[in-house]
Order: C-alpha cells, then structure tokens, then sequence
C-alpha cells in the first residue's frame, strides 16, 4: 500500500511511523524531512508546501498515484486539497480540527466514495477539559483510518461549551 501523509512530520508522526510498520510505503509531505528514522526503508518524504499550488501539482505529478492519503492542511488553503486528491486512487482521510465540529455550523456526512473526515476533539478528565496529545491524535487518526467510518472524532467535541 502507497500511503501519503500530508503533515506527516508534526503530530501525525505516530500515524506514518505505525503505517510503515505495518508494511505500508509511507511518503510524507512536508516543507522539511521525516526525522522519525527510517522505520524499515519505508517513509521518504516529498519536500513540498502545499501552499503553492501550482509548484505542488507539477511536482506531483512525477511521483506516481497514492493507494490513499491522510491529510492535516490548514484550513486556509483552498486549492491544495483538490490538487493532492488527484494523486490518490482511493481512501482520503481529511484531519479536521475542533472547529469543524461547532454544533453552530452542522456538517454533512460524506457519503460513500468522497473523502472521509476525522474531527479532532478534546480530552474531559477530574473537572477540566484539554486538548489532544499529539500520541492520542496518531491513536485516533489510526482507528478513523482503519474504522472506514465517514465521519468520527477523535476525544470528544461534546458539550461544546466545554472545550478548552
Ligand atoms: N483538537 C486538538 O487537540 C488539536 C488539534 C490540532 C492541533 N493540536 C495540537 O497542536 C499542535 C500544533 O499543531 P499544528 O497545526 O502545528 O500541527 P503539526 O502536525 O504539529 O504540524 C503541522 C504539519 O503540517 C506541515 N505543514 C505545515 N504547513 C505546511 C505547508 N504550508 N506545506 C506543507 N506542509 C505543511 C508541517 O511540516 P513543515 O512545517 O515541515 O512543513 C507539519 O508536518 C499539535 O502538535 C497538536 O498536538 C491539537
């Protein structure tokens, strides 16, 4: 399986490091290098910024198709994500962070086929709230990925009032 993490080398670390060893050729999308070690030869990196999006969909082009992907893109970057979905023949895995899920705004469900979402919440212990480590994320990210749920959360985002 060829998995692309975009934002691989920040807090989805845990997610290329576990995928690699569990036998996928991990390529991880970032301005600078994987430092995470080689994990068995099976992460390179492809130093690019997705937001230029022009540089991002000329060099992508030279580096074959995606089985699928897993991507944490700032939100304010329109564009990238339709470029980099172009390069993924199947499952897409899109990281949202906390605001996607403000009851203010309902989201829909991604049906069958589009790209799957999995909403970082936050963490209720002993009478506060907190948000997520970086290891409960790669935990979670993991389990959406392997889930084949549309749409799931990391943690929790209720009740809303109560997130750090
Ligand atoms: N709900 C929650 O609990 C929650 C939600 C979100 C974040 N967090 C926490 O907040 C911390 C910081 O979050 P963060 O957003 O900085 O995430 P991060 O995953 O730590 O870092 C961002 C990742 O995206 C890459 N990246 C950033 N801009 C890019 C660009 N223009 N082009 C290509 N790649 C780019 C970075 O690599 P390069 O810089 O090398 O490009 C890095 O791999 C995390 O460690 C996490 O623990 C918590």
């Amino acid at each position: 399986m060829r998995t692309l993490v975009v934002g691989g080398t920040g807090m989805l670390g845990g997610v290329v490091t576990a995928l690699a060893n569990d036998g996928d050729h991990v390529t991880v999308l970032a301005r600078r290098g994987w430092r995470g070690g080689s994990v068995q030869g099976r992460v390179s990196s492809l130093l690019l910024g997705y937001r230029q999006t022009g540089t991002l969909e000329l060099a992508l082009k030279h580096n074959g198709l995606f089985d699928r992907m897993v991507a944490w893109i700032h939100p304010d970057t329109p564009g990238a994500f339709g470029i980099l979905q172009q390069v993924v023949t199947g499952d897409v895995l899109c990281v949202l962070g906390s605001a996607d899920a403000d009851p203010g705004f309902p989201a829909r469900i991604p049906a069958a086929g589009e790209p799957r979402e999995v909403i970082l919440g936050f963490v209720r212990e002993a009478g506060h709230s907190r948000w997520l480590t970086d290891a409960e994320i790669s935990v979670g990210v993991l389990q959406a990925l392997c889930s084949g749920e549309p749409r799931s959360v990391v943690g929790t985002v209720t009740p809303w009032s109560e997130r750090p």
